[in-house]
């Protein structure tokens, strides 16, 4: 059976997302779970950038092995070399360069002829080649560019050493069955298509990424291009998991195969939304929280009956976890391990200690944990990996007389405990000003929400918050059962982003 690449650009493009940035560490732990999931390009990101970009590369390009690591450039002389220098210790190195190629772009964007452009995308594929064999090109807006012109540029760059040449909806503007021609026609008039893979890249300003990704495979795309979750610029990218299962389950339709091990689907999904902050909509197709909920009282009784009725992926093949066992007071360490292990993750010792630690306090405040409450409780842990400063504590006094007033705790980066106090319009007011005292770093509050992980009173409660520093926006989260430690957790999370960043000199 044929075999589709599954490029995902989570890094790349979904981190192009406003409000998505993620850190080094975080791209790092992304990628390695990208590999778990066994795609077989992972685009890490877009070197020349910023130097988070370039580090991030490098990193993943040194730390993971197993598939293309891929770099993004500018068809120009400096970026390609700086996405070559990301790359170049990486075991499967590929770089993408791309360039507009629509009458619109070449226009209002980058006033030059459509000759000059096919020089210039000639010449820098060449350039790249010098590097690496493995050379993408992406003629950007192609959905807006006439064909003739596009069978042209990727015959030439074909000739310049292009082994894939992927055709981008930049702007999501395409419809199936026309972008479904352009593919068909690129195979019947560029005379030496059968030197390169034909790659789709849809975003999703119509809704129709995923639709025109697999109209395309249906005429020949061998490559999809896309996120996990769907995240990405504007309205974003074609979903990973919507394009991975379509195939795999109408493979009736499709005849095709992709490496993917469906069963890391959930966790990868999870682990891409609390890093970046977007949660995923309840009823996104795959991996929302209601893709496997009956509601009806006649859907429910034909899935009791028999499962296929109403539904049509066993949500195990997508990893979500099935069992309905709670962990409770009485449950030890062993147990804790055996749900971990169940549930996918695998801590450093230092990380299950802490873990266990806080999973020990929990089961104080509450009777039932379950797989939702220990999912919250590691991407907590997860989240302290990579800290600046490390809340210790914090006491608010707060109520419909007095003033709020919060005193923090912080331990700072040589260890030590640096203690502050303020007063606030209300609790999450004081907490953030208190630890804005001591971080002293400049920002706005821009958001600020608060939702429960399960149903009852003594739920977890996920803060999320965003800031704004100098025009750029970074996402916290934080979990505790109770929501002025959890809004404290989230605030010093996008914080430790904040100056993870600014050190980073993004
Ligand atoms: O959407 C787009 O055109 C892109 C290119 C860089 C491939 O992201
Ligand atoms: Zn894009």
């Amino acid at each position: 059976m044929d075999r589709v690449t599954i490029f995902d650009t989570t890094l790349r493009d979904g981190e192009q997302a406003a409000g998505g940035t993620l850190n080094v560490p975080e791209k790092l732990e992304i990628a390695r779970q990208l590999e778990n999931l066994g795609v077989d390009v992972i685009e890490a990101g877009f070197p020349i950038s910023s130097p988070s970009d370039f580090e991030a590369v490098k990193i993943i390009a040194k730390e993971v092995r197993t598939p293309i690591i891929c770099g993004l450039a500018r068809a120009r002389p400096e970026d390609i070399d700086r996405a070559w220098e990301a790359l170049k210790e990486a075991e499967h190195p590929r770089i993408h360069t791309f360039l507009s190629a629509s009458d619109i772009h070449l226009v209002y964007q980058l006033k030059k002829s459509r000759d000059e452009v096919l020089q210039m995308a000639r010449e820098m594929v060449a350039r790249a080649k010098t590097y690496t064999d493995d050379i993408e090109f992406s003629p950007m807006d192609a959905s807006r560019t006439e064909h003739k012109y596009i069978y042209l540029i990727l015959e030439a760059v074909i000739d310049a050493g292009a082994t894939t040449v992927n055709i981008p909806d930049t702007v999501g503007y395409a419809i199936p069955d026309e972008f479904g021609n352009l593919i068909e026609g690129i195979f019947k008039n560029v005379p030496n298509i059968d030197r390169a893979i034909v790659s789709v890249h849809c975003h999703d300003d119509l809704g129709l990424a995923v639709a025109n990704s697999l109209e395309s495979i249906k005429r020949g795309a061998r490559q999809v291009e896309c996120t996990i979750n769907g995240i990405g610029e504007r309205a974003g990218n074609a979903s990973l998991e919507e394009i991975v299962m379509a195939i795999k389950i109408r493979n009736d339709f499709f005849d095709l195969t992709t490496n993917v091990d469906t069963r890391q689907i959930y966790k990868t999904s999870r682990l891409v939304s609390e890093m970046t902050g977007f949660p995923v909509q309840p009823n996104k197709a795959i991996i929302g929280a209601n893709a496997f909920r009956h509601e009806s009282g006649i859907h429910q009784d034909g899935v009791i009956k028999m499962p296929i009725t109403y539904e049509i992926i066993d949500p195990r093949i997508v990893g979500i976890p099935g069992s309905s066992l709670v962990l409770g007071k009485l449950s030890g360490r062993h147990a804790f391990r055996e749900r971990l292990a169940e549930l996918g993750y695998s801590l450093s010792e230092e990380g299950f200690d802490r873990a266990f630690s806080v999973f020990k306090e929990l089961t104080d405040k509450k009777k039932e944990i379950t797989d939702k409450d220990i999912e919250s409780l590691i991407a907590e842990e997860l989240r302290t990996v990579s800290e600046v400063y490390h809340l210790d504590r914090i006491q608010v006094s707060c109520g419909d007389r007095g003033i709020p007033t919060a005193s923090v705790k912080l331990i700072d980066p040589d260890g030590q405990v640096l203690a502050d106090a303020a007063l606030g319009t209300g609790p999450v007011d004081a907490v953030c000003k208190a630890i804005n005292r001591i971080v002293g770093v400049p920002n706005v509050l821009t958001e600020f929400s608060v939702k429960s992980v399960t149903e009852g009173i003594d739920a977890i409660g996920e803060v999320l918050i965003r800031i704004e520093s100098d025009g750029v926006t970074y996402t916290g989260r934080g979990a505790d059962t109770d929501i002025i430690v959890a809004s404290a957790k989230a605030y010093m999370n996008a914080l430790n982003r904040l100056l993870a960043a600014k050190k980073a000199g993004a």
